[in-house]
């Protein structure tokens, strides 16, 4: 598939945008400062906070799994069955209970990801959410693909 364009020019923190890209959404997340700084906590409940075990560019394979760490881009296609999960990026969200900071549910069977896409234990997905192949343009275009 050819790759896509995003323009981020307008995107407020702590919004996401979904393009389509290859078939299936593609979020993008421009993370607080807030999120970012809760990322670092969760590893203890994590089933592969390193992402050792996901799929994502070599170059996303860090703490916030991301190229700039504001920006979270990542395909909204749930690794267990393929369901969409919700953005649910607070406590105080739908769904999100005082031991989970927010990010990701899966409506179908609960799954649970962080703001950078990672799956918590004791849910039935299997790894963290795909991270696409993509680079910034400009600081208002990123290209997914
Ligand atoms: Fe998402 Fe099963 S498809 S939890």
């Amino acid at each position: 598939g050819a790759p896509v364009n995003a323009d981020i020019s307008k995107l407020q923190s702590g919004q996401m945008l979904t393009v389509e890209w290859r078939g299936k959404p593609v979020w993008i997340v421009r993370r607080t400062p807030e999120m970012l700084a809760g990322l670092p906590a969760l590893d203890g409940d994590l089933r592969d906070p390193a992402s050792n075990e996901s799929d994502q560019p070599a170059y996303c394979q860090n703490a916030t799994r991301a190229v700039k760490e504001e920006y979270l881009v990542v395909v909204g296609v749930c690794t267990h069955l393929g369901c969409a999960p919700l953005y649910r990026p607070a406590i105080g969200s739908p769904d999100v209970s005082a031991d989970w900071q927010g990010g990701f549910f899966c409506p179908c069977h609960g799954s649970r990801f962080d703001l950078a896409g990672r799956v918590f234990k004791s849910v039935p997905a299997p790894t963290n959410l795909e991270i696409p192949p993509y680079h910034f343009i400009n600081d208002s275009i990123v290209r997914i693909g």
